[in-house]
Parts: structure tokens; C-alpha cells; sequence
């Protein structure tokens, strides 16, 4: 039986506590994975060192998942084109921004037999329209990318904290031997419980529009508003990604935003200790310009709801259905035309009486 080879595309937080988990299944089932696992690392100096000699050396992505040993099997590989050579399945971990690029120089280099996963979220905004990641990653590359997202803090999934996670993977070929059960075998742990199901489209959008909801809910706890308001956000939070899924992807199932991991639970775990989160409290907190919280408060890593809230709403206003998505347009607003936050319960009203 062949034994797959991996490579992990990315080392932020997420990134590098997936490459763990790969890492920790490869070793554990030498029949099926091939032992070393080749985590690609964007170079950059950090303590007058490079990235990828520090990781390789101390096995710690210092920077980006500090205090948390990797395996020694996870090998860091500056260069994109050695790190996925030879290699049967790709996992593509980075923020949805830099995504492009790294399609670009993949482009023509990737054997139609490899298979994808994406535990990326976001979209991908073109003139035509929304493209799920897990999509552009098919279009650019040819291969079939198969989607990963779920309650999944990834400080807590590196620390072994228990968590739940979905796949949407469907076997884009009959002779495949790369199966559902070879993609669980890849990401299931005693501690990161996973379960696959079929609708991409719904895992994808989930974990992208989870992150508009996310920063709103950081603005009710930035003006103390309490749990009460916490939850509306999140109620009609989740309806709004249900509407928009069901409208655009109709593909889509509702019961993955109701019954799975990336969907209400997601909502949940990011609404309260996310980074999004966090940034959407510090924004009001604090009045400063977006982007300088997110250098002063991440370090480098990236709150994904700012750019998504952006692109959904081009999006929504070229469809002419911003009307229809109070919450998600009251975000953007507030982000980047300097609506004040506290308009959200009018907003909210309005759509709720018209209905
Ligand atoms: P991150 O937010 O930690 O971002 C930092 C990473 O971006 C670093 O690896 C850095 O080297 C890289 N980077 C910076 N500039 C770059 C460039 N120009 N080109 C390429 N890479 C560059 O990243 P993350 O947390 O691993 O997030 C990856 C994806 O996983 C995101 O879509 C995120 O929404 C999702 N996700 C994150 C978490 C989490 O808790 N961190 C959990 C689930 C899903
Ligand atoms: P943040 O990117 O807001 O930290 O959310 C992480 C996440 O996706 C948890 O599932």
C-alpha cells in the first residue's frame, strides 16, 4: 500500500498546531503516512535568527505558537516548491490574504493526483463573484481540495485541550485511495475529535463568515453591553450566515450551521475567546485605526474577519442585498465609515420589523 507524504502549507498559530496533530498521525500510523511531515515556514528573522533554523533546532515556532513542542518529525522548509515536492497530500494553513501568491507559485507544479486540504478561513473575492478556498485552490491548482474548520482555538488544540472539528471531503475520483477514512486518520485525535461530512460549501462558508460575527461580538463586549447582547449577536449571526449560504451556495445544508463543530460551535468558542473577538473590543475600547490594533495586539498574526467582512460586503452591495444582511453590513460600517457601534440594536430592529 503506498504511504502518503505530507506537507503542511503554512506555521502561523493555526498553521503550526496542525502541523502538530499531522505530525503526531503520520508517526502514528507508519502503514499509511510517511513519517516526516514538511511544514512550510514564510522566512523571517526572529531574534536574529531564522524562523525556520529556530523551529528545526528547538522544534517551537516561537513566534507564532509559543511554549508548545512540536514533533520532531515536522520538519520547517522555507521554500514553497521543496516543501511540496514529492508530496501526495497538501494542507494549506495560512491567512486567506496570502493565498494567491502561494497559488501562483504552485501553478503547473502540482500532479493532478494530490490531494488538498484547506483549513483556511475566508473567501476569495473575484469580479465574478464569491469563491470558497477550498475552490480557488481546485481552480488554480487542479487538485481537489477537500475543507477543515471547527471550534478549534488553536492555543488550546496545541495545548491537547478536547475539541471538536469538521472535514468536508468527498472523493473526487472512484480509484482514489485517498479516502475519507485516510483524511480522519490524518487529523483525528484523542484530543481533536473530527467528523466528515460531504458539504463543502457549508464548512467553508461557516468558518469564514464566523469571523464577521466574531468582531460585532467583540464590539458589544467593548461597550460592556453583556451577555444578553452577546447572544443576539450570535443568534442573528447565525442567521445571517445560514441566509447567506442557503442564497448564494444553495449546495449548502443548514444542519452543518446547526449540528456541526463549524457551525454554532465555531460561532460560540470564537464570540468569546477569539481574536476577532478581541480586536472588535479593542476597537472600541480604544478608537484606534484597525489595522494598528491588529500589529500592537496579534504580533504578526492575523484577524481574518476584517478583510472578510470587506469582501462580503463588495459582494453583497454588487448583488444589491446589503439590505438583507443587516449585521454583516453594520460591521464593515463600523470598520471602515466609522458607524458607531452602538446603532446595532436600531439596525437590528429594522430588519426584524419589515420581516
Ligand atoms: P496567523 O494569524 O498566526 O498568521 C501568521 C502567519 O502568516 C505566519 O505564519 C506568518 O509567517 C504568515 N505570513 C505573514 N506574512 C506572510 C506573507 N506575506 N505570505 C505568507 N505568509 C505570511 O495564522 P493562523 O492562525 O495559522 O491562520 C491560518 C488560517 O487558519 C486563517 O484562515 C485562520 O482564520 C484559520 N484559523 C485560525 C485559528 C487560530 O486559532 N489561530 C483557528 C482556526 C482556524
Ligand atoms: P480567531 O481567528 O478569531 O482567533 O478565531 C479562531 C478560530 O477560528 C476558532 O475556531
Amino acid at each position: 500500500a503506498p504511504r502518503y507524504r505530507v506537507s503542511v502549507i503554512g506555521s502561523g498559530n493555526w498553521g503550526s498546531a496542525i502541523a502538530k496533530i499531522v505530525g503526531e498521525n503520520t508517526a502514528g500510523n507508519p502503514n499509511e503516512f510517511d513519517l516526516n511531515v514538511r511544514m512550510w515556514v514564510f522566512e523571517e528573522m526572529v531574534d536574529g535568527k531564522k524562523l525556520t533554523e529556530t523551529i528545526n533546532s528547538k522544534h517551537e515556532n516561537v513566534k507564532y505558537l509559543p511554549g508548545i513542542r512540536l514533533p520532531d518529525n515536522v520538519v520547517a522548509v522555507p521554500d514553497l516548491i521543496d516543501c511540496v515536492s514529492g508530496s501526495d497530500i497538501l494542507v494549506f494553513n495560512v491567512p486567506h490574504q496570502f493565498l494567491p501568491r502561494i497559488c501562483s507559485q504552485l501553478k503547473g507544479k502540482i500532479p493532478a493526483t494530490v490531494r488538498a486540504v484547506s483549513c483556511i478561513k475566508g473567501v476569495e473575492l473575484s469580479a465574478d463573484g464569491i469563491t470558497l478556498i477550498a475552490t480557488y485552490i481546485t481552480e488554480q491548482l487542479g487538485i481537489y481540495c477537500g475543507a477543515l474548520s471547527g471550534a478549534n482555538l488553536a492555543p488550546e488544540v496545541a495545548q491537547e485541550k478536547f475539541s471538536e472539528t469538521t472535514i468536508a471531503y468527498k472523493i473526487p475520483n472512484p480509484a482514489d485511495t485517498i479516502s475519507q477514512k485516510t483524511i480522519k486518520a490524518l487529523f483525528h485525535r484523542p484530543y481533536f475529535h473530527v467528523n466528515v461530512i460531504n458539504d463543502l460549501a457549508g464548512v467553508s462558508l461557516a468558518g469564514a463568515l464566523k469571523n464577521i460575527v466574531a468582531l460585532a461580538s467583540g464590539f458589544v463586549d467593548g461597550m460592556d453591553w453583556g451577555d444578553n447582547a452577546k447572544s443576539a449577536i450570535i443568534r442573528r449571526g447565525l442567521l445571517e450566515m445560514t441566509q447567506f449560504s442557503r442564497e448564494f451556495f444553495p449546495e449548502s445544508e443548514s444542519s452543518t450551521f446547526t449540528e456541526e463543530s463549524c457551525g454554532i460551535a465555531d460561532v460560540i468558542t470564537s464570540c468569546a475567546g477569539g481574536r476577532n473577538h478581541k480586536l472588535g473590543v479593542a476597537m472600541i475600547k480604544t478608537k484606534k485605526p484597525v489595522f494598528e490594533l491588529e500589529e500592537l495586539l496579534l504580533k504578526g498574526q492575523k484577524a481574518q474577519g476584517v478583510t472578510t467582512a470587506q469582501e462580503v460586503h463588495a459582494f453583497l452591495l454588487k448583488r444589491g442585498k446589503t439590505a438583507d444582511f443587516p449585521l454583516f453590513t453594520a460591521v464593515n460600517d463600523i470598520i471602515f465609515n466609522g458607524l458607531d457601534s452602538s446603532a446595532l440594536p436600531r439596525i437590528l430592529e429594522q430588519v426584524e420589523i419589515q420581516v
